[in-house]
């Protein structure tokens, strides 16, 4: 029932950006769709991010920011994305699970079945009908996240955050994890060059949720 679509990528890939742009085309063309992210989008959710990306906590040990991530999607999975999907809705959401076994587990090196074991608890096997992601070159999207919002004083863009700020070694592990996950699930996934303009890239993003949206009762007009 429903639609699930997820985005994945590296940091400043654009896929918030994205998200929002289906976000918007499927509305305005009559669909139920709503648009959520990770970690966040529930009360709780928000609160758990609080905590996962503060840059003061540096002291924060790998297992315990594993189940934060993980808890912040059971929440979301419970309280917005299998209820919305059982109405038959579209849930787009900016990262999910995929990004776990990226970041955690290719990037920190935590064992991968361990994160299939927690990460099955947490959504209780929800998955993705199809997960875009969004390739961009480490660096340049490092680099795009850096700067993005006006310019501010070094150390306060508030959209750089504990994560973006482990070194680039780990970026590259995490990008290689994702090309992983797209080996292991083709099916699953459409990867697409971030580096195009934004609106070919939203063009081809419409495009390829197309065939899906069949199964999809639009709402009457009120
Ligand atoms: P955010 O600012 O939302 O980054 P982005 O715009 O790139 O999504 O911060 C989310 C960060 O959390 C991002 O660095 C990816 C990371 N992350 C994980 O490490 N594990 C996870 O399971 C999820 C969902 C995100």
């Amino acid at each position: 029932m429903g639609l699930f679509i997820t985005f994945e990528g590296p940091e400043g890939s654009g896929k918030s950006t994205q998200a929002r742009r289906l976000y918007e085309r499927l509305q305005a063309r009559g669909y139920p769709v709503i648009l959520t992210r990770e970690p966040g989008g529930t009360r709780i959710g928000e609160l758990i991010r609080r905590i996962l990306i503060d840059l003061r906590h540096t002291e924060m040990a790998p297992t315990t920011e594993t189940l934060l991530f993980s808890a912040a999607r059971a929440q979301l999975v419970s309280e917005l994305i299998r209820p919305y999907l059982a109405t038959g809705g579209i849930v787009l959401c900016d990262r999910y699970a995929d990004s776990t076994f990226a970041y955690q587990g290719y990037g920190l090196g935590r064992d991968l079945e361990e994160l299939q074991a927690i990460t099955r608890v947490a959504t209780g096997g929800l998955t993705p009908d199809l997960t875009f992601y969004l390739e961009v070159p480490v660096e340049a999207g490092l680099e795009r996240k850096r700067n993005q919002g006006s310019p501010r004083p070094e150390g306060s863009n508030p959209e750089w955050n504990r994560l973006d700020a482990r070194d680039l070694a780990y970026h590259q592990r995490v990008a290689t994890g994702f090309q992983e996950l797209m080996q292991r699930e083709p099916q699953r996934w459409r990867r697409l060059d971030a580096m195009q303009p934004l609106d070919v890239l939203a063009e081809a993003i419409e495009a390829a949720v197309e065939p899906l949206l069949g199964s999809i009762a639009p709402l009457e007009p009120a």
